[in-house]
């Protein structure tokens, strides 16, 4: 063998060892598809673009969908794994149950990538991806999303059961976040996202009812449609003002005792972290900075060590052996 072809043979080795590292999950790129699958951005953007067309609330369904992926397990796809009859996932998690919402709209982008590059774009990108486009389409602030997530074989219903609840107190918020490695500046802007999109009578039941924190005729007015009993699913903004419009209201609400959430209100009763509603309701630049942050620290959550992880064909179900 000639020297040059050892050198040659070596540099293959070298760049064959470097991609196998990368496509393991180890570090994310905003580039991952662009020899792979250069029109996956267009591809998911356009499918986000159709499904708020048809619905604007599918935009706030689809934000959401990635924070309660992100939350269990890291950003992995593992909240869209369908339950069977030998298999028990997250979707019927008490958070997620008739509540979390999109999984068709991940299913038709999926669909159009398999036909574009099969086999290459990962559920948990395309779930990444999606929530980005929607605060776009919606007004909100744009960023670049790194890339190269893999998809869960593993879901957990019972750390899905352990996502935030509306009755949380502050402290209990906080603590949440923080184990994800969030602060509380992150959670308060992440809690933005509840300027756009609808919460069920059964979230806010307790609030309207027992909070002392809370505007009355805001309460007396949402009783209306949402009694002590019953009426379980009757929605309501979640976002008082401009719920299809990724703004900075939502701040606005809290500081008038209209946060529909009692965890809502709970960042603005006289706490510490009220001076940061604060900024967030009078400067929606700095509210966008902070939020698009957050978002980035949170869509890079990962997977716990050792879960490699695959790209699954059909997002609802692992790959057949
Ligand atoms: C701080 C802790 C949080 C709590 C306790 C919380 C709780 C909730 C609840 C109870 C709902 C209504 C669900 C229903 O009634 O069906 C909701 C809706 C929503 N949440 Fe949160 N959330 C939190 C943080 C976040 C974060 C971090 C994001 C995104 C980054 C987010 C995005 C949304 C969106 C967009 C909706 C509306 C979804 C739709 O209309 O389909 N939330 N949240
Ligand atoms: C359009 O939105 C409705 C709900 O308003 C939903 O049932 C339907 O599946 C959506 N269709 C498409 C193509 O997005
Ligand atoms: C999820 O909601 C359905 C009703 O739509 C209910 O029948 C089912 O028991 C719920 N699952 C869990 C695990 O609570
Ligand atoms: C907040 O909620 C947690 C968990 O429910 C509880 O243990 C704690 O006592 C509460 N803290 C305050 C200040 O109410
Ligand atoms: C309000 O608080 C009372 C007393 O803690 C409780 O029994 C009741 O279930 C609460 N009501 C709602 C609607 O959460
Ligand atoms: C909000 O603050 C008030 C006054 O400090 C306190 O009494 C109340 O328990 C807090 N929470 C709610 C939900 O009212
Ligand atoms: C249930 O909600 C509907 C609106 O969706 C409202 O017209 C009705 O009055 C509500 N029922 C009760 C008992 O509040």
């Amino acid at each position: 063998m000639a020297t040059h072809d050892i050198v040659g043979f070596s540099i293959v080795v070298v760049l064959l060892a470097t991609s196998v590292i990368t496509t393991a999950g180890c570090k994310l790129s905003p580039s991952h598809y662009q020899s792979t699958c250069p029109k996956a951005l267009s591809i998911v953007r356009a499918g986000v673009a159709k499904a708020i067309k048809n619905e604007t609330r599918t935009g706030a369904s689809l934000l959401r969908l990635h924070f309660h992926d992100c939350f269990v397990n890291g950003c992995d796809a593992s909240i869209l794994l369908d339950d069977t009859p030998s298999f028990v996932g997250e979707k019927t998690a008490a958070p997620n149950n008739n509540s979390v919402r999109g999984f068709e709209v991940i299913d038709r982008i999926k669909a159009s990538l398999e036909k574009e590059c099969p086999g290459v774009v990962s559920c948990a990108d395309i779930v990444a991806l999606a929530a980005r486009d929607s605060v776009v389409h919606l007004g909100g602030p744009s960023w670049t999303v790194s890339l190269g997530r893999r998809d869960s074989i593993t879901a957990s219903r019972s750390l899905a059961n352990t996502l935030p609840s509306p009755a949380s107190n502050l402290s209990a918020l906080i603590t949440s976040f923080a184990a994800k490695g969030l602060s509380v500046k992150n959670m308060v802007a992440l809690s933005g996202s509840h300027t756009i999109g609808l919460a069920r009578c059964s979230s806010f039941r307790g609030r309207i009812y027992n909070d002392s924190n809370i505007d009355t005729s805001f309460a007396h007015k949402l009783q209306k449609t949402c009694p002590k009993i019953g009426n379980d699913s009757v929605l309501q903004r979640l976002d008082i003002q401009t719920p299809t419009f990724f703004d900075n209201l939502y701040y606005h609400n809290l500081l008038q005792k209209k946060g529909l959430l009692h965890s809502d209100q709970e960042l603005f009763n006289g706490s510490s972290v009220d001076s940061l509603v604060k900024k967030y309701a009078c400067d929606t630049e700095k509210f966008f900075r902070d939020f698009v942050r957050a978002m980035i620290k949170m869509s890079e959550i990962k997977p716990p060590k050792g879960s490699n992880g695959q790209i699954r064909k059909n997002c609802r179900k692992v790959n057949q052996v």
